[in-house]
């Protein structure tokens, strides 16, 4: 009953994804953000993010020194995020394109970034988007660069996944609502990656192994 109440809250706007994406992800949205660019990004690095929803991640980054391309499908949650640049005033160091992840070939120029960075994105993709995206992610990387994406894993054991069901049931709502879009967690991605040419150099499993980060390098 509450998480209904909650998610009629939400459907009002786009503008509560924020809180309630951190709500409902028991805190590792923001968490997992702040260690992307605390870990990860460096002052002048040249960073994609993949699928940027309201810009949380991309601010980050560009706080960090780096300058930094958000691309999104949803307007909604662009104009979120626009807003939110430009109080910070990061226009300068962010930028911002309409776009769905399969028109990647044709928006971005080759080994044109230092690192690409994707949360909570990943599970909204199809096997074959994800394959796709992971070909395009490689051939606009820089050699050395880094991909690094942190999304909804699926956990061994039965009674961790029934705890993550709990969770996942509002939390493919909520994504439904805001992005007429469902989530299913990430299975192969590991696989996915090294086929894609990358080394994975570190991945990370938090939340009762239901959370995942995984960074790899164009090597
Ligand atoms: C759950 S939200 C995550 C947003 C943000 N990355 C975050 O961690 O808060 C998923 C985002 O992926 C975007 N998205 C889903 N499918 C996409 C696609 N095919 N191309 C681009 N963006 C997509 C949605 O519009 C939405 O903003």
């Amino acid at each position: 009953m509450a998480s209904y109440v909650f998610m009629k809250v939400l459907e009002s706007s786009a503008q509560r994804y924020d809180v309630g994406i951190n709500i409902l992800s028991l805190g590792q949205s923001n968490k997992i953000k702040r260690e992307i660019a605390g870990n990860y990004i460096a002052t002048g690095d040249k960073v994609l993010e993949i699928g940027c929803g309201t810009g949380t991640l991309a601010i980050l980054c560009a706080e960090k020194g780096a300058l930094v391309t958000g691309f999104d499908v949803s307007p909604h949650m662009l104009a979120i995020a626009r807003k939110k640049i430009q109080e910070r005033n990061l226009v300068d160091r962010v930028q911002l394109k309409q776009m769905g992840a399969i028109e990647m070939d044709k928006a971005f120029d080759n080994e044109a970034f230092d690192k690409i960075m994707s949360t909570l994105v990943f599970s909204e993709l199809y096997s074959d988007e994800q394959k796709y995206v992971l070909g395009e992610a490689y051939r606009v990387l820089k050699h050395g660069g880094l991909i690094i994406i942190a999304d909804e894993t699926r956990p061994n054991s039965l009674v961790k996944r029934t705890l993550q069901l709990l969770v996942r049931i509002p939390l493919m709502v909520i994504t439904y609502v805001l992005t007429q879009t469902s989530t299913r967690t990430l299975k192969n991605i590991k696989s996915f990656l090294t086929d894609a040419g990358f080394e994975v150099i570190h991945q990370k499993k938090s939340l009762l192994n239901s959370f995942g980060l995984y960074v790899a390098r164009k090597g």
